[in-house]
């Protein structure tokens, strides 16, 4: 798929179908996350591949996630915040592990596979049941799978009571030129 195109049809999916995701596409995945700049090239960020059903099912919100479980596999991302660093009260390791999973989603989406990124979670519990180590944090977790369309509509009609489809602001209030305000 074209880059502009892999941009805007991606979207946050919140239902799967039952099928795996191929080995290779995951490789893929996650050598686009492996190549994400970083601040000092740090490269604080580890991800680990989830496709034990009962884990997935451990890691989901029963009221903000309850439909985790549908899919196959969840990347989960991890960071040492020692091995990025901080200025100004800046914490990179957030930045770069962001960085990373973005590049992750945008290579899922363009191999027809969606994702959602979840930011409520049990921290301490992932950390547990991965035996992820003590100075790491848990930056995300990211279903990946192939969209089941009728199951990610419900979701997304249940939440647009909320969120109204995700609209995004306009251009003009998100972008200035030469000084703060200024639209072109
Ligand atoms: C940092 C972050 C945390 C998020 N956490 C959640 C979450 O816990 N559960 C969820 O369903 N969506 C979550 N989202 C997805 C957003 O709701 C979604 O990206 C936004 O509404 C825009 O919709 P779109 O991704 O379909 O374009 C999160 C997104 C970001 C960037």
């Amino acid at each position: 798929m074209e880059f502009f195109d892999v941009i805007s049809t991606r979207r946050s999916v919140r239902g799967y179908k039952d099928a795996p995701v191929e080995e290779e596409k995951i490789v893929k995945c996650l050598e686009t996350a492996r190549l994400a700049p970083s601040w000092k090239n740090g490269q604080c960020w580890n991800l680990i591949v989830v496709r034990d059903k009962e884990k997935i099912k451990a890691m989901a919100h029963p009221i903000v996630n309850p439909w985790l479980p549908q899919a196959p596999c969840v990347i989960v991302a991890c960071a040492d915040p020692k091995k990025s660093g901080e200025r100004d009260g800046r914490q990179y390791y957030l930045v770069d592990t962001g960085i990373a999973m973005e590049h992750l989603v945008l290579a899922a989406a363009a191999q027809g596979l969606g994702t959602c990124w979840i930011g409520i979670y049990d921290e301490a519990k992932i950390k547990e049941m991965l035996q992820i180590p003590e100075e790491m944090r848990v930056v995300a977790l990211t279903p990946l799978g192939y969209p089941d369309e009728e199951n990610n509509l419900r979701v997304r009609i249940t939440k647009g009571l909320i969120e109204k489809f995700s609209p995004r602001r306009k251009l003009e209030e998100t972008a200035f030129f030469e000084k703060f305000g200024k639209t072109k």
